[in-house]
């Protein structure tokens, strides 16, 4: 008989873009939905970019690179991890990789042995906990919003491999402060573990500056960031890791039997994108905090409870106490909006809105929302559902 990996058969696909996929397909048999299911902004990549792209094209930059990534961009990763980071590496201590989520990908690879076990703080982005399953190892959730160290403590074991570090937040939109981090940083050292510290949204803060957990703890953890969000580049697949010389020799090996290397005229753009005029991410921030301060006022005007993201660009309010997250997700589609259930990233008690769209779309999306849950609350004969 034909048998699967079992490993493999488990993970399930990323609920997001299966979502994303359903709400498209929707718009497509006519029905008018407005998605804020999308992981990613809604800009076109900068044209410095694109340019930088054309003209690698066009001087035929178009072969295999080394697996780790051309040493230029190398370079420019530890420019930008010092400057933005004041975090010092070597171009050696550097792999370019197919996106960030790649680069988690490489990292686990590198660091997990079968039966380790990686904290994952919940609420959590959807990839972590597969990812680790995948690499062989366990995902062992510590329920903390805001990383608290009593809660990730509660967790270690000694057979706790790896903690991941994810701000700012997706879905939460939480960035996390120094205390947090630091305390972070000593579990683990105590407990001996390396730290992925995931900063894809870095750029996208809201007022609180973004910290690098390596500050306080370089020599266990593994840097994780790319061109994705803050250059409008998702398409483009490029993401990369800094860390430990010996982790990153590793990941490089298994990038090297795995995707060879990221895609080499992106590579170029990424390289214009970290070296090039910055003044596009800033704009873009701009119009993303415009956006949330909308998005969040109005859902609180209508009776959700929503914290303030501070980072990335979801907001994560709570649902209605008599639903679960899939069952109000279903509820909002059914009324025009597609959004994410918490479920998928650790919480039933809440559903993700990404506000990475236009701010027409946005008031009109609140607009139905307000009528669906005016709708809800008659029915329910409950006036302030929520409180
Ligand atoms: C927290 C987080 N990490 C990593 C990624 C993946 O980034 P990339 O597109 O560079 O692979 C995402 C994308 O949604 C994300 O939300």
């Amino acid at each position: 008989m034909l048998t699967m990996s079992a490993k493999a058969a488990n993970v399930r696909p990323s609920a997001t873009m299966a979502l994303n996929a359903r709400a498209r397909e929707l718009s497509r048999a006519g029905e008018e939905i407005i998605n804020l299911t999308a992981g990613e902004p809604d800009f076109d990549t900068p044209e410095n970019i694109k340019r930088a792209a054309a003209d690698a094209m066009a001087k035929g930059f178009t072969k295999y690179t080394p697996a780790e990534g051309i040493r230029e961009l190398r370079e420019a990763v530890c420019m930008k991890l010092l400057k933005d980071n004041s975090l010092e590496y070597a171009p050696e201590e550097i792999v370019v990789s197919c996106g960030a989520k790649h680069s988690i990908f490489n990292a686990l690879q590198s660091v997990i042995n079968d039966g380790d076990e990686v904290i994952i703080p919940s609420p959590y982005w959807v990839s972590y906990a597969e990812q680790v399953v995948l690499a062989g190892g366990i995902p062992v959730f510590a329920e903390t919003p805001c990383l608290d160290s009593e809660r990730i403590r509660e967790k270690i074991s000694a057979k706790t491999k790896a903690i991941i570090v994810n701000s700012p937040n997706n879905p939460t939109g939480a960035v996390y402060g120094v205390n947090e981090l630091k305390s972070t940083a000593g579990l683990a050292r105590d407990a001996g573990a390396f730290i992925i510290s995931d900063e894809i949204y870095e750029k996208l803060v809201y007022g609180k500056a973004h910290r690098s957990i390596a500050e306080f703890a370089k020599e266990r953890t593994i840097v994780v960031n790319g061109v994705s969000k803050a250059y409008a580049m998702t398409g483009w697949r490029i993401g990369y890791a800094a860390g430990p010389a010996g982790v990153m020799k590793i990941a490089s090996a298994v990038q090297s039997h795995t995707t060879g290397s990221a895609n080499s005229i992106a590579q170029k753009a990424a390289m214009e994108a970290l070296t090039g005029n910055q003044a596009t991410v800033e704009v873009m921030r701009k119009e993303f905090e415009g956006r949330r301060d909308f998005v969040v006022k109005r859902l609180q005007e209508i009776g959700f409870r929503c914290t303030k993201p501070e980072g990335a660009f979801y907001a994560f309010p709570e649902v209605p106490r008599a639903m679960a997250s899939t069952a109000f997700a279903g509820f909002l589609l059914d009324n025009g909006v597609a959004v994410v259930p918490g479920i998928e990233f650790g919480s039933d008690r809440h559903v993700r809105l990404s506000y990475a769209t236009s701010m027409d779309k946005l008031e009109k999306a609140m607009e139905l929302v307000e009528k669906a849950m005016e709708g809800y609350a008659s029915r329910c004969k409950s006036v302030g559902w929520q409180k």
